[in-house]
């Protein structure tokens, strides 16, 4: 496992690739794509990355958008799981143990950690949440949280 120094250096070497890479370009499922990409393969402790879109058609349930991993549920309804509690709640959600979380939503059993980071615009419309689960207990912290917030910020506000 990384050290805490490492990690952070890791997020910030990964910010500057995303900003990189996006320059120029506008549409949101292309940069959504670029920046689960470059995450996933940055970091051995993440299993699952990817984001899911408030639907425009429905705005109190969350679609499935790009991701990196094995298959992810299409549908999470605002409130339920832990990526439902946080475009609830518009708040960063840790969970150490996803199978002790009330209302967990398990698209793969072998989940056992997650970070989800809620996606708003400049305007302050919430448009989407950021998911990255592990396949072991209790990999996110802080680091990963101010890491993920910059990277979300910088990319789509
Ligand atoms: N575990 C999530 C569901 C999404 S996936 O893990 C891909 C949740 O409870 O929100």
């Amino acid at each position: 496992m990384m050290t805490a120094d490492e990690k952070k250096q890791r997020y910030a070497d990964v910010a500057k690739e995303i900003v990189a890479v996006l320059d120029g370009e506008n549409n949101l499922i292309a940069r959504m794509g670029t920046v689960s990409n470059i995450l996933h393969h940055a970091f051995e402790h993440y299993f699952w990355t990817g984001f899911y879109l408030v639907d425009p058609n429905k705005p109190d349930e969350l679609v499935i958008g790009p991701y990196q991993g094995s298959l992810g549920c299409l549908r999470i309804p605002f409130g339920k799981g832990v990526c439902g509690t946080a475009a609830t709640m518009r708040q960063t959600q840790i969970v150490d143990d996803v199978h002790a979380f009330a209302g967990h939503i398990a698209c793969d059993a072998r989940s056992q950690s997650e970070i989800v980071v809620p996606v708003i615009t400049a305007s302050g419309d919430l448009i989407a949440v950021f998911d990255v689960d592990s396949d072991q207990k209790a990999q996110f912290d802080q680091a990963d949280r101010e890491g993920l917030e910059r990277i979300v910020q910088a990319s789509f506000s």
